[in-house]
């Protein structure tokens, strides 16, 4: 009777501290941890990964060396909301099964540690480490915040921190910033490669409406190059997080791809990543097309950038993104931690009838989580799994359309109808934390004919592959139970489930 008694205590305790977590602004950690774990953590991916307590946004520093891909991220350790922001880290051996490390990077008096990217500096050009063991480089934006409120506008500059023990503990250059402030506000997110010809370090910059390259021969001194973009590409944001690389298409022909994340101005609305295919020489990037490309046409992939240093027997050019939407980021309806990364994915270059494009393949490690394949010829069936793989292959017709629901009358809806890819959120869960969540989102098929389709479901987020990536759409979504009916209404013969169970100790 008593131990009743005391049960009805505690949990009127917790209904009380929710009730009061409601109605104040800024969610309290502790009461949040206590809401999650009351629901399960419901919505925490079985295969992505997720900071395990506090705010994340985007993929930093992604570097892979000695066997080890790191991925460093913005980080708010302290709330569920942005914040003064330092670099978390992870490590993994395939890009799955991440384990959290320290924090990597914390703010200074220079200011909150940005966006960036690492490098190894196998020559040891910046002199931090030695040749035997060459020094992991991180180059970041520092965020000046009193100077942003203070009303100044060269806040933002460019700093370097170095690792001599495989990204476990670093130190921060002594004469940073590297780059300082020319007198503009967008002044940021430097990604840098090695550009074998010339023997520099060419750095890649996000400024408000275009981006600037910087070369150095040391990563200390840096020196201005040239500009692009004011004038190609999409427009209705500022742009951020950009990335350089070579791709070579399926008949031997190498082309530059440059990323670029802006927002607003995503197809969906808010955060998207565009990306233009020219050349580099050194200096310039140019690029003959002016229509705007985009790399994903879901709402919630951004700040995407590809991992340095994947040895050259590998060869893939390896991406992850941040799996959220600056319109609802800050909203969306998890607790102890916020934002998931996307699953990795291989980009490549595929030249077709209507020029070159960017395709996103997921990464071929994702084979080893998939548990045995279920093959179902019924149009409707069960799956037993909160997430899952669907794959529809060998798909004769240009109609599709699948439902994902749950006991509760909630579904998602993907479908092929009118050359579009859509994918239907409106009526698939939780919605009500903002007023633009609740969408249909169409992706323009552009004449690709259809023959496979996966998609990738994870407890709160659906990535939907045509054709190993040609088109892509990736989106957030929260149900109030999870999907384990699918109601498959296409012209489609089978339909393979592959159960994926949890894969790491978030
Ligand atoms: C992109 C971005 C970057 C910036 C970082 C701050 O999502 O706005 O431009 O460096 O987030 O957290």
């Amino acid at each position: 009777m008593r131990i009743i008694a005391l049960k009805f205590i505690v949990l009127f305790f917790i209904i009380f501290l929710l009730g009061c977590n409601e109605k104040s602004e800024k969610v309290n950690l502790k009461t949040a941890i206590l809401k999650d774990s009351i629901t399960g953590e419901q919505y925490r991916p079985n295969f992505h990964f997720t900071p395990k307590k506090g705010w994340m946004n985007d993929p930093n520093g992604m570097v892979f060396y000695k066997g080890e891909y790191h991925l460093f991220y913005q980080y708010y350790p302290d709330d569920n909301v942005w914040g003064p922001m330092h670099w978390g880290h992870a490590v993994s051996n395939d890009m799955l099964h991440w384990k959290h490390l320290p924090i990597a990077l914390y703010p200074d008096n220079l200011g909150y540690i940005f966006s960036g990217s690492a490098v190894i500096d196998w020559n040891n050009t910046s002199g931090f480490g030695t040749l035997e063991n060459p020094p992991m480089v991180a180059i970041f934006t520092y965020h000046n915040m009193e100077g942003e409120r203070s009303g100044a506008i060269d806040f933002q500059t460019q700093g370097i921190a170095y690792s001599l023990d495989k990204g476990r503990t670093w130190t921060k250059y002594k004469d940073n910033p590297v780059i300082k402030n020319p007198g503009i506000k967008d002044f940021r997110d430097p990604k840098v490669m090695w550009f074998e010809k010339s023997k520099k370090w060419i750095m890649t910059l996000a400024v408000k409406d275009h981006v600037e390259f910087y070369s150095s021969k040391d990563l200390k001194k840096w020196e201005y190059e040239s500009k692009f973009g004011s004038e190609k590409g999409n427009h209705d944001g500022v742009w951020e997080c950009p990335d350089l690389f070579s791709l070579t298409d399926q008949n031997g022909v190498s082309k530059w791809v440059l990323l670029l994340s802006i927002n607003p101005g995503g197809p969906q609305g808010g955060s998207a990543t565009q990306y233009f295919i020219g050349d580099f020489d050194g200096n310039m990037f140019t690029t003959a097309g002016n229509e705007t490309k985009w790399l994903d046409y879901g709402a919630d992939n951004y700040a995407g950038v590809t991992f340095s240093d994947i040895p050259e027997n590998d060869g893939r050019r390896l991406f992850m993104g941040w799996l959220s939407n600056w319109q609802y980021a800050r909203e969306v309806p998890t607790y102890t931690w916020r934002s998931a990364m996307t699953i990795p994915r291989e980009l490549k270059l595929n030249e077709t009838k209507n020029g070159y494009f960017v395709t996103s393949k997921p990464v071929k490690e994702l084979q080893n989580i998939l548990l045995n394949g279920i093959v179902k010829t019924e149009k409707k069936f069960e799956v037993l799994n909160e997430s899952y793989l669907l794959e529809f292959d060998k798909i004769k017709s240009d109609t599709f359309s699948v439902k994902l629901a749950n006991t509760l009358n909630e579904f998602l809806e993907i479908s092929i109808t009118d050359n579009n890819l859509v994918v239907d959120r409106r009526l698939a869960g939780n919605s009500s934390f903002n007023d633009v969540f609740e969408a249909k989102h169409k992706a323009p098929l552009n004449g690709i004919i259809i023959k496979k389709v996966q998609i990738y479901f994870d407890k709160s987020s659906v990535e939907i592959f045509v054709n190993d990536g040609e088109l892509v759409i990736t989106d957030l979504v929260f149900p109030t139970e999870t999907y384990k009916s699918v109601n498959n209404f296409g012209d489609i013969e089978l339909v393979t489930i592959y159960p994926i169970d949890l894969i790491f100790d978030n």
